[in-house]
């Protein structure tokens, strides 16, 4: 574990730290993720409007771009700004098998030198119905605490404000378990 919690640190990429248990990740989707969801259709470029990652604190411009596999694997290329410095690690998300088949479930690690040792489950909470929008919740109880992530972004790089924060209440209703004032809005 110190190994991977020094890659972390390493890559910037260390999630934010709360006290407490993991909720439910399953149960955190929405009907569409759990009946129609098809995860080749969230190809293509997307902007991060909102976050909690204690990661980027201090980056800006986070930009998703997303390619997606026949296996239901998706890839995403994301990049930040940290001051004047572009960063990109591609993270991987690979299906979770469970019979039955349980869409939106995912393990997420970074492919970057050791990223392997990095696997933080995730949930798509939910996609909008033309893609357009999506949000990711990981979840990973480390020692007594979690580490927890939140991504909200949305095809359109200037997102209207009241329907970023419309998808964030949408993310607490559906459990995820950040304080709202601790959710960031991205800018670039
Ligand atoms: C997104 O990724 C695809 C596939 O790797 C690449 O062809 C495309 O140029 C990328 N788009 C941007 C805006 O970086």
């Amino acid at each position: 574990m110190f190994q991977a919690i020094t890659l972390i640190v390493l890559f910037g990429i260390l999630p934010s730290t709360y006290a407490g248990a993991c909720p439910d990740l399953p149960s955190m989707r929405s009907d569409f993720i759990k009946s129609t969801f098809d995860p080749t259709k969230l190809a293509g470029f997307f902007t991060e409007q909102a976050y909690s990652d204690i990661a980027q604190v201090g980056s800006s411009c986070q930009t998703l771009n997303v390619t997606s596999a026949p296996s239901g694997l998706l890839s995403m290329d994301f990049s930040v700004k940290y001051g004047p410095l572009p960063f990109t690690i591609t993270e991987v998300y690979t299906p979770e098998v469970v019979d039955p088949p349980s869409p939106g479930l995912f393990e997420k690690n970074a492919d970057v030198p050791g990223g392997k040792f990095l696997k933080l489950p995730t949930v798509l909470v939910d996609v909008a119905e033309d893609y357009s929008a999506m949000t990711i919740y990981s979840c990973l109880e480390v020692g007594g605490q979690a580490v927890r992530e939140l991504v909200i972004a949305t095809r359109e790089e200037e997102a209207d404000e009241d329907y970023v924060r419309e998808l964030i209440d949408q993310a607490i209703e559906a459990g995820v378990d950040i304080d709202a004032d601790k959710i960031k809005r991205s800018s670039c």
